[in-house]
This record gives C-alpha cells, sequence and structure tokens, in this order.
C-alpha cells in the first residue's frame, strides 16, 4: 500500500529525511488499516462531516493543505529570512498527517459517512497524536496533528504548527461557507 500512498500524496517524497518519509508513510497506512479503509478509498472519504455532502475528499483537503503550508513557509522564508525558523520536513509530514485520525473517526455505514464510536470518544487530533506516537514520529511532527484544530486554541504552536493551523481553517471556512 505503500507506493499507492506515494503516489496519492506526492508531497510525501518530498520529506528529505528517509526514516520521516517511512514513518510518515506507515502512520498514513495504518490508519487506513485500522479504518477498514482501502488506498483509494482516500478519493472518496468526506474531508469533514460538518459539511453536508461535500464533494470535497480527504485526499483532495489534505494535499491541498499540505502544499498551501509548504508555500506558505516558502513566502514566511523569503520575507523572514532565520527570523522564523521551518522545519519543511516536519512542516510536510504534519500536513499529510494533520486529519489522518479521520481515517478512525468516520465509519462508512448504510446511512453514508458517520462518525464511528471512537470517533464520538476522540477527535482525530487526539486518534491521530496517538497514532504519529506509536510509529515514533517526533514530538515537532505529534504537536503539529495534535493541536492543528480547536483543541489546540489558546495553547502553544509552534511555526509548523500555526501555519498548518492556519492553512486547514482556510480549506473548510470558505467551503462551509458557500
Ligand atoms: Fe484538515
Amino acid at each position: 500500500m505503500k507506493e499507492d500512498l506515494k503516489r496519492l500524496f506526492p508531497e510525501i517524497i518530498q520529506i528529505q529525511n528517509d526514516t520521516l518519509k517511512d514513518r510518515t508513510l506507515a502512520t498514513l497506512e495504518e490508519a487506513l488499516v485500522l479504518g477498514g479503509w482501502k488506498a483509494e478509498d482516500v478519493d472518496r472519504i468526506p474531508f469533514t462531516l460538518l459539511i453536508k455532502d461535500t464533494k470535497v475528499s480527504f485526499r483532495q483537503h489534505t494535499r491541498s493543505v499540505t502544499q498551501m503550508a509548504m508555500a506558505c513557509a516558502r513566502i514566511m522564508t523569503e520575507q523572514y529570512g532565520s527570523l522564523v525558523k521551518i522545519n519543511y520536513d516536519h512542516l510536510i509530514s504534519g500536513g499529510i498527517l494533520h486529519d489522518v485520525g479521520k481515517l478512525l473517526e468516520y465509519r462508512r455505514s448504510d446511512s453514508g459517512y458517520t462518525k464511528s464510536l471512537s470517533g464520538k470518544l476522540l477527535r482525530h487530533p487526539f486518534s491521530g497524536a496517538g497514532l504519529c506516537t506509536k510509529h515514533s514520529l517526533p514530538d515537532e511532527v505529534v504537536h503539529i496533528v495534535a493541536v492543528h484544530a480547536k483543541e489546540g486554541d489558546g495553547g502553544y504552536r509552534s511555526a509548523e504548527a500555526y501555519i498548518v493551523h492556519h492553512a486547514d481553517f482556510i480549506n473548510f471556512e470558505p467551503l462551509r461557507d458557500l
């Protein structure tokens, strides 16, 4: 499945550190297996249940968030230089994995996509952070996943976590308010 995931999420290939790249892939793969999905389901799973019948898939959202995060980081580096230090590997891994917990939070039933029991108890930032820890991702990446959504508001966010958080909301609120 890892080769499929590299094809479906080509941003992963841009992670320079091979260990981080492998662990990012392994985390995504295990989330799919645990959730009972196939790799191709990433094009069918909605990116959110908060927008009824959204046409935007988990894969499209994840790639858009990651690409926007990378673009923001590049511009910030051009503008601010060493004033803001951004670890691109952590940023890409965190962007790809920020919603990985949704693969456990959602399930497919006869009535469509709904929350799983696990998802009712543990929203995706919690399950995603747990899965990332299980795969020995660095704390910097677990942090991005853990605080990217409302649960992280009011607490510390690293530069990479702020970038992914805002990229995530740019890729949610305008679609929600159509
Ligand atoms: Fe997201």
